[in-house]
């Protein structure tokens, strides 16, 4: 089953960046500017429903995601994460679809597909993000993250993350606030 868990990670931390759009039912951050998205976020909150993280979101702590751009126009999402009491990296490359803040993600190595869209940011502190499976394994995974520019985010910033959630159909029991995880966040980079 290790397989399996490393793809709920891979949606995890795809996640921990964004969301997506299939049959436009999510919305966009209105005039949204890649540029002042870039840098470095923290996953501050998670919510989904999918059986694999009701199971394990005890177990998850806050994970360190640094936004760059990919020449393509898209986005190159790199995480660092606790795995096995160890820090891990991983690299995701989200692709433009041609509607800002919308991008879609291809697992190279599950061949599913994946809609991630920015649903509304301030850019300098937060974002509220939506994933959704489009194609292949995942395809009925739905995820909603809470990005912060710093790792305590304001009791503010959790209602409305907490709300964001309900909007989209989530229960109080699909939502985890994510711990802190000193070992991996540590360093500035
Ligand atoms: C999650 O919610 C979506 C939308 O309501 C639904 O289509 C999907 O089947 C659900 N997935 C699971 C695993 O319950
Ligand atoms: C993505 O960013 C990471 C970290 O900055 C870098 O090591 C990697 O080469 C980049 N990959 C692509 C395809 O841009």
């Amino acid at each position: 089953m290790a397989t399996l868990r490393m793809l709920w990670m891979e949606l995890v931390l795809l996640g921990i960046l964004g969301v997506l759009q299939t049959q436009a039912q999510v919305s966009v951050q209105p005039d949204f500017q890649q540029d002042k998205f870039l840098g470095r976020w923290f996953s501050a909150g998670l919510a989904s429903n999918s059986s694999w993280f009701r199971e394990k979101k005890s177990m998850l702590s806050m994970c360190k995601s640094v936004v760059t751009p990919t020449a393509d126009g898209g986005l190159n999402l790199t995480s660092t994460f606790l795995r096995k009491n160890q820090c891990e990296t991983r690299t995701m490359l989200l692709q433009p679809t041609g509607n800002p803040g919308s991008y879609s993600y291809l697992s190279p190595h599950w061949g599913s597909t994946h809609a991630v869209s920015v649903v509304e940011t301030n850019y300098k502190e937060y974002a509220l993000l939506f994933s959704q499976g489009t194609k292949g394994p995942g395809q009925d995974f739905h995820m909603a993250t809470l990005y912060s520019r710093t790792q305590t985010p304001r009791a503010e910033l959790k209602e409305k993350f907490a709300d964001f959630c309900k909007a989209h159909g989530f229960t109080e029991n699909d939502i985890v606030f994510l711990p802190q995880n000193d070992k991996c966040l540590k360093e500035q980079e």
